[in-house]
């Protein structure tokens, strides 16, 4: 196995095969596009070429950063590929920053991943400092 850790988003195809892989909602070939072109920073994981696994970051390019799509496809799960993509990303977002500043990272875990996530300190919510995250779906009706 030639596991390689790559700074660039997966084809939009591998994308999809990777979100259909781990069950993750289907998305319109135009939203999964923008997805793609518009993150702030992916890494996509590759054996061999194949795209195995991905991790995104939004962000305004500063203070407010959103982690998502971390994905490891079932064949790769439990090797340690998902805790090393967290860490490359925490240390790239920190390679945004100047000595002293502060930013804040969110994330929005998966039913039962919690636990994975707690591992690089992130805090389920609400807590004593923060509310609840909330989060909804909106679809637009066809027409
Ligand atoms: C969540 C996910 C990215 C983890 O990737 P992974 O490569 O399997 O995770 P790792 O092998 O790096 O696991 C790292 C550590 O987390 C632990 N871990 C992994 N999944 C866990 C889980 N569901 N619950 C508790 N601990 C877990 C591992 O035991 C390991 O612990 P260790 O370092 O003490 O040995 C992967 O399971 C996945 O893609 N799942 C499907 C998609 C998904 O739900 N993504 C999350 C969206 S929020």
């Amino acid at each position: 196995m030639a596991i390689e850790y790559i700074d660039e988003a997966p084809s939009y195809e591998e994308y999809m095969e990777m979100r259909r892989e781990v069950n993750f909602m289907k998305l319109s070939e135009r939203i999964a596009r923008n997805a793609l072109n518009n993150a702030f920073h992916i890494t996509t994981v590759r054996d061999n070429g194949r795209a195995v696994g991905m991790i995104r970051v939004l962000s305004d390019g500063s203070y407010a950063n959103f982690i998502t799509d971390v994905m490891v496809i079932p064949d790769y799960q439990r090797r340690g590929i998902g805790k090393e993509l967290m860490r490359r990303t925490v240390e790239y977002m920190k390679s945004t920053m100047e000595p002293g500043e502060t930013i804040i990272l969110y994330l929005m875990s998966a039913i039962g991943k919690e636990e994975f996530y707690k591992q690089f300190g992130f805090r389920t919510r609400p807590n004593e400092v923060w509310g609840a995250g909330m989060s909804q779906w909106i679809t637009k009706s066809p027409e």
